[in-house]
């Protein structure tokens, strides 16, 4: 039995923001481990066989395909998988209410958890995601159950209780501060059991936002934070206009959130701000200093909300700012990453218009490497995953576009280059040309998946 695997074929993957590289005939050598050992990057081999040398089992790309590193998904509501695309057009406060506190409530019983939960991380994987930081209910078993499904299904995640102390309906929020935390700390000893090295699954400290979190609360996470500092951090940040006057009155002490969430020790490099729309200079300025990242949601900024405006990515990447996208399944109606690679193509098209030109809209390749490096940075897990990099783990797609393979995606034609056929695939694809999808080496979707 081989221990070593070769992928040979095209290869597409992002070096930086500004650089694609295009691959036509490349070699990606992984170990048992699921690490990256070699990565040629002009490779022929004659036809027939599939081993090169006694112990490399070598996997040729069909006609069609080729690979990409796996979506990271920075902003996921696993809850919200069976309430997508509702409510749309509502203001947040109004669709937390009336759409969405009603449906998360149901995941206090474990069985509907499982059910969802087994149908959402299928769902996400199917559509190539194999990095996901996921928002869990408020509820302890549930969220334990999501982070089992993860682990048992092979996609690599952080999974965090919600925590949600006030400003949420008697029926569906933490009894006290003290429980609040109680079960986060639960929480985090479970996955650490599930996933001693956190190889694959973390807990995530998730304080839903301020308004639904009390001063307490908010001190109590902070100091979770501070004495477990491998534990990535995520909140919703500057949302919309409706949230933060709301949050603004219920912290009078403060004139921005970034000063808020910064007073409760929640502001680092480990921490993961979905949305971010409106920003002030100050505000740009700290998220820069303190090494945040930035969950770009531009389908559900331009759905849910009230907002209806997207954030400033050009803005966040010309100051440095680690920005990665994020599908918000629930906020929006989609959790397709190619969908929110589009949408934050046209909301930054939008922002040109409005800027005078400054703020230039995104590229191809820029949406690409929000997606998989930017989503990998974001997550502070740039040195694992996001393209193929000698000694990065093996997190990958496997795209086809040809034949069965094709779906509805635009045709391809025979003098087509590789950067053409992989432009048809970003603008028009969809989760048919997804045939193979590898989280640490292993196959957890497609043919020979595990
Ligand atoms: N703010 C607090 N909770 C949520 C949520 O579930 N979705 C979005 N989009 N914003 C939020
Ligand atoms: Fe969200």
């Amino acid at each position: 039995m081989s221990t070593l695997r070769a992928f040979l074929g095209p290869v597409i993957h992002s070096l930086s923001a500004s650089e694609l590289e295009i691959l036509p005939s490349a070699l990606v050598v992984v170990n048992e481990k699921g690490q990256i050992t070699a990565f040629e990057k002009h490779v022929t081999l004659p036809l027939g066989g599939n081993t090169i040398g006694a112990d490399i089992q070598l996997h040729r790309l069909g006609p069609g395909q080729f690979l990409i590193p796996g979506f990271v998904d920075t902003h996921n509501h696993a809850p919200q998988w069976a309430q997508r695309g509702l409510g749309q057009g509502m203001h947040i406060l109004d669709w937390l209410d009336g759409i969405t506190f009603p449906n998360e409530a149901r995941f206090r019983d474990p069985v509907y958890a499982r059910r969802v939960y087994t149908s959402a991380v299928d769902g996400f994987l199917r559509q190539g995601i194999t990095m996901a930081s996921y928002y869990g209910s408020v509820h302890g078993e549930a969220t334990k159950i999501l982070a089992d499904l993860c682990l048992e299904k092979g996609q690599r995640a952080f999974v965090g209780k919600c925590n949600m102390t006030r400003n949420s309906p008697n029926y569906y929020r933490d009894a006290s501060v003290e429980e609040s935390l109680q079960t986060t700390e639960d929480c985090v000893a479970h996955m650490r059991s599930i996933d001693p090295t956190g190889s694959l699954i973390k807990h995530v400290l998730t304080p839903r936002f301020a308004i639904s979190c009390d001063p307490e609360a908010l001190q109590g996470l902070g100091a979770l934070a501070k004495r477990n500092p491998d534990l990535p951090i995520q909140t919703h940040f500057n949302e919309a206009e409706q949230e933060m006057t709301a949050t603004m009155s219920l912290f009078p002490q403060f004139t921005n959130e970034a000063d808020l969430y910064e007073h409760y020790g929640l502001l680092g490099q480990r921490s993961i701000l979905a949305h971010c729309c409106h920003m002030t200079d100050y505000e740009m300025q700290r998220l820069k200093d303190l090494g945040c990242g930035v969950a770009h949601c531009p389908i559900s900024n331009m759905t849910v909300g009230g907002g209806f405006m997207a954030a400033p990515v050009r803005d966040f990447m010309r100051r440095g700012i680690k920005v990665g996208l994020g599908t918000d399944s629930g906020g929006g109606f989609s959790s397709s990453i190619l969908d929110a690679m589009r949408q934050a193509m046209i909301a930054s098209h939008a922002r040109e218009v409005a800027s005078k030109g400054d703020d230039k809209g995104l590229t191809i390749p820029e949406a690409f490497y929000l997606s998989t490096l930017g989503g990998a940075e974001v997550c502070c897990l740039e040195a694992k995953i996001g393209n193929f990099a000698v000694g990065k783990e093996f997190d990958a797609l496997i795209i086809g576009t040809e034949g069965a393979d094709q779906g509805i995606m635009t045709m391809v034609e025979e003098q087509d280059s590789l950067k053409t056929v992989f432009e048809k695939f970003i603008m028009t694809g969809d989760d048919r040309n997804i045939v193979n999808v590898y989280v640490q080496g292993r196959c957890v979707m497609g043919q020979g998946s595990t």
